[in-house]
């Protein structure tokens, strides 16, 4: 059956830095893709855009056309993040079915310490953590007897923002350091976690309830990194083509040795995924330790979609087109929102 979908984005970047900058074109093009992904695929799309204070004129204009779904594409508004958390629940308030996670999910997702305290509430394994918000939090932390390396990330931000090589902290002095140059640098709390040394594996999990396919697995490979340099994806890893980090980080599909493995990976990812409240579409991060138990880093409602990302790299390895992943994702969240209430 032919949907009516409205493909709503920010538009954000536009009013802050121009309809030309970097991020307003990525979004854009993000959205563009999807919109035409889905009439490639038989669908009638038409692209959404709200921004911030538009947020009231848009929503009437959804109630009032009452599209068969919105295929929501908002990772902020007015510039803050935070603010993705407003778009699905407005969108239930109105009734209206959409793609991806609700706003619990969305919510909890972007406070990094937070989803770790459920994924340890459920027994899903994750590296131990501490957050850290001042340079005394971070001496005090350094100086209670730790097994090092230990990780630092912002506690608050994906992308790898803030994340070099200095982040790995290799001694108490390293730790301090990198947590005093974080904090000056963005003014918001750390999340120090063990550092899991190993394979980096990536899951794309599609569907809802007890209905969810694993797309096959990637990993990164790490054998053009230089010597010495650590196996992370860093900030310039996935921004900075020129950048020895990019080559040094493929992500490629996971080349298995041990059979159990990647069953060990998928259990955990989907065990974070229920334990997030992800639906129709997302991505777990994991690290994998020398005794092979997968620790998960980093869980991912609503990530990344547009036809370079890691989502769809696994869908062709599943043997689908663009169109099909994204119709494909449009038709589950369409049959999921018509069932009955989670
Ligand atoms: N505990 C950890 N041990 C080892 N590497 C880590 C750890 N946490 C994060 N990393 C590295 O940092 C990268 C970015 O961290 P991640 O938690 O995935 O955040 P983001 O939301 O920015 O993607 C990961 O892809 C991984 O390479
Ligand atoms: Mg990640």
């Amino acid at each position: 059956m032919a949907l009516g979908i409205a493909v709503l984005y920010n538009t954000d970047f536009e009013h802050i830095a121009g309809a030309a900058s970097v991020d307003a074109v990525a979004v854009r093009n993000a959205a563009e893709a999807v919109r035409d992904a889905l009439i490639a695929a038989g669908h009638r799309a038409e692209l959404v855009g709200m921004w911030g204070k538009d947020v009231p004129e848009v929503m009437a204009r959804l109630d009032r056309e009452r599209p068969d779904l919105v295929f929501n594409l908002c990772e902020s508004l007015g510039g803050i993040a935070r603010n993705e958390i407003a778009v699905p629940a407005l969108l239930d308030l109105l009734g209206l079915a959409y793609t991806g996670g609700d706003a619990m999910a969305l919510g909890l997702a972007l406070y990094k310490p937070r989803t770790k305290d459920v994924l340890i509430g459920r027994g899903v394994s994750t590296p131990p953590y501490r957050v850290v918000a001042t340079v005394a939090d971070a001496e005090r932390f350094a100086a209670s007897g730790l097994d090092y390396p230990w990780f630092i990330k912002l506690a608050n931000e994906d992308a790898s923002v803030g994340i070099t090589e200095a982040n790995v902290a290799r001694d108490a002095a390293g730790l301090v350091q990198r947590c005093r140059e974080l904090l000056t640098e963005f003014g918001e709390p750390l999340l120090l976690e063990r550092y899991v040394d190993g394979r980096e594996v990536n899951v794309t999990l599609l569907g809802s309830g007890d209905d969810v396919v694993v797309l096959p697995l990637h990993e990164i490979d790490f054998a053009a990194m230089p010597a010495g340099r650590p196996h992370i994806v860093s900030y310039a890893a996935k921004w900075d083509e020129a950048h020895v980090d990019y080559a040094g980080t493929k992500p490629v599909p996971l080349r298995s040795a041990d059979p159990g493995l990647a069953e060990r990976v998928i259990a955990t990812a989907r065990a974070a995924w229920d334990a997030v409240g992800l639906r129709d579409y997302g991505r777990v991060d994991l690290r994998i330790d020398a005794a092979g138990t997968p620790w998960v880093i980093d869980v991912n409602p609503n990530c990344d979609i547009s036809p370079d990302a890691g989502v769809h790299r696994a869908a062709i390895a599943y043997g689908w087109d663009y169109p099909r992943l994204i119709a494909g994702i449009a038709e589950l969240a369409h049959r999921r929102a018509r069932g009955p209430r989670a």
